[in-house]
């Protein structure tokens, strides 16, 4: 309503808003208008003096009836505050109590550093491919050159699936995969050398857990032939490798060993991440940890593929992800990989990639 003050006229938005104004606003409001130094509702009070009689009673008259209605309003929206803390506290609810921290999720550690090893691979110009954790035992072992009665495909060691085999797919029992060497086979037969390849995936054994074994497990297998491929590929590769993914220090050896496919093989160790060399509990006093199985591809294996051994080699590596995530975390227990132990995961978890960030 106005009053016929244009000075006055201009409070009345304020004294509408005073509704809305929360308690320390109001106060302010409260000073602004009425304050006894420097409201202007006061000033003009007092300004009063200085008008002509009748001016002085008709604006005097407006003053007050609006000072009436600015004190009206704060004192409801006073009152109308108060009662709303009464209530809050009555609730048991407490506004200053600082608020619950958002947990952020972690990537796993064996999810790291399975990335982290296929992304070294890419950089070397490996592609990635996957296979199938359900096999044949053909792939999983013959077209690999294991024996037909090799111990590792006896009941106890190896999982079978109690289905029949896939008519399309050569011979065999189904079975869970017990390494990913299998996709090695399907690499060669789907696509001709020269062929550079990393395999990610989950494998399975009838293992009983402890510190060291699961039953299910990551493994990363890494595969390359071509024309001219040589041990000292695979040496300089690995080195490189474990210098990448460890340190550029990291020592590290090549044993001698034995893979039905692999001829020569050997296993590669590096110097154990822990003592740097000198020997401790991890590493039972030797100074080193084995990190992975590889060699030169059997040229059985190259002719089960329809690959010309007389014209290619190659050479192949197996390694376990689970394990690595021990030697690079410093975990004692492959177990603790599995639990939901919050102490442990946010020792070795780190945030997360946003969405959009992974390829
Ligand atoms: N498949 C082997 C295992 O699970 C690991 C392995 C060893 C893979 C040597 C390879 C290799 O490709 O060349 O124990």
């Amino acid at each position: 309503m106005s009053t016929g003050y244009p000075d006055l006229d201009a409070l009345q938005p304020r004294l509408e808003a005073i509704p809305t104004l929360g308690a320390d606003a109001l106060e302010a409001e409260h000073t602004a208008v009425l304050g006894r130094k420097s409201g202007v509702l006061t000033a003009a009070l007092k300004g009063l003096a200085a008008l002509p009689v009748d001016d002085r009673k008709r604006y005097g008259a407006a003053v007050n009836r609006l000072k009436g209605q600015f004190e009206a309003a704060f004192s409801e929206r006073r009152e109308r505050l108060a009662e709303e803390r009464r209530r809050r506290e009555a609730a048991g609810v407490d506004l200053t109590m600082p608020g619950r921290q958002r947990w952020v999720g972690a990537e796993h550690p064996v999810t790291h550093v399975v990335d982290e090893i296929v992304g070294i691979f890419r950089e070397l110009g490996f592609a990635v491919a996957t296979g199938p954790e359900i096999e044949t035992e053909w792939y999983n072992f013959l077209a690999l050159n294991f024996p037909a009665d090799h111990p590792a495909m006896d009941m106890h060691d190896t999982l079978y699936v109690d289905a029949p085999p896939v008519a399309a797919e050569p011979a065999g029992k189904l079975l869970l995969r017990t390494h990913t060497s299998p996709v090695q086979i399907r690499t060669l037969l789907a696509s001709p050398p020269p062929v550079r390849v990393v395999i990610p995936g989950m494998v399975y054994r009838n293992d009983a857990m402890d510190a060291s074994h699961l039953p299910a497990f990551s493994q990363i297998e890494g595969l390359a032939v071509d024309e001219g491929i040589s041990f000292v590929d695979l040496k300089a590769t690995l080195n490189h490798f474990a210098h990448r993914f460890f340190s550029p220090a990291t020592r590290t050896r090549f044993r001698p060993s034995f893979f039905p496919f692999t001829e020569p093989s050997a296993e590669m160790d590096v110097e154990c991440q822990l003592c740097h060399g000198s020997g401790c509990p991890a590493c039972k006093g030797t100074g080193w940890m084995e990190i992975l199985g590889c060699g030169m591809v059997h040229p059985a294996v190259l002719e089960n593929c329809r690959v010309d051994a007389e014209r290619f080699t190659g050479w192949a590596f197996g390694m376990g992800p689970h394990r690595i995530a021990l030697l690079r975390y410093g975990v004692p227990d492959i177990r603790l990989l599995l639990g939901g132990d919050m102490r442990f995961l946010e020792a070795v978890g780190r945030p997360g990639p946003r969405s959009g960030e992974r390829e």
